[in-house]
């Protein structure tokens, strides 16, 4: 490893944050809003949802998915990055997140571009498939459910298409032996690895994010 993986440099950070403004007033309203709600602070960071939406203008994406839409930060990141043409199935476990994350996407002008479910995507997915193929598929949700998640990603994106995954390095976790109360979220995001880097379906990698954001196209 000739180079670092990641670059924990504040000043860096403080500059790409200056010069790129990921964050305008409305992902900030979006988190000030979702915090006064009493929802958790775990939003995408604002760089994060940045990448998001330049993935999804890459891929020139139509149809996309969200597997955990929280108060509808991310959401609002990926139909930014598909257009006006663009729609979003997005779920939540969560009727409460779900509540938060409609009026997100009113005061974002993308109400009508937003389906959000309430429900485990376990039981959601299943139910969307008739709606792809898809252009994207965003995974930010349960980690023991990731596998499965990407497996249904692998099945219902179009060839070319993306799935992104957040919290690659699951907090610090990932290399360590599964065990302890962390042990099947561990075996799970390793799993997930396997699939993404040898599964056959997808040329992934894994971008230098604080979470670790694993981005793979579908071949
Ligand atoms: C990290 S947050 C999502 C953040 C959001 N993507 C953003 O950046 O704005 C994870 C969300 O997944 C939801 N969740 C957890 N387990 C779930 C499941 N089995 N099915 C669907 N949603 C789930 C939680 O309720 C929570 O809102």
């Amino acid at each position: 490893m000739n180079k670092p993986f990641g670059n924990d440099d504040r000043k860096l950070a403080a500059y790409v944050a200056s010069v790129y403004v990921p964050e305008d007033h409305v992902l900030r309203e979006i988190r000030e809003r979702s915090t006064r709600a009493g929802l958790p602070d775990i939003q995408l960071a604002a760089l994060d949802a940045r990448h998001l939406e330049v993935l999804a203008r890459a891929v020139a994406a139509r149809k996309a998915v969200e597997i955990g839409t929280l108060g509808g930060y991310s959401g609002v990141a990926i139909l930014r990055g598909m257009g006006p043409d663009g729609v979003l199935d997005t779920i939540d476990i969560d009727a409460k997140h779900a509540e938060i994350a409609r009026e997100s996407f009113r005061q974002a002008g993308l109400a009508k571009q937003a389906r959000v479910h309430v429900g485990a995507a376990a039981q959601v997915l299943p139910r969307l498939a008739g709606r792809g193929p898809f252009d994207l598929c965003f995974i930010d949700a349960d980690k023991e459910g990731y596998p499965d998640y990407l497996r249904w990603a692998a099945e219902n994106l179009r060839i070319g298409g993306l799935v992104v995954l957040d919290n690659a390095f699951l907090f610090g976790r990932l290399p360590k032996r599964p065990a302890g109360e962390h042990a099947a979220a561990i075996a799970a995001m390793q799993a997930t690895h396997d699939l993404l880097a040898h599964g056959g379906h997808f040329r992934s990698t894994v971008l230098p994010t604080g979470e670790g954001l694993a981005v793979g196209v579908k071949i």
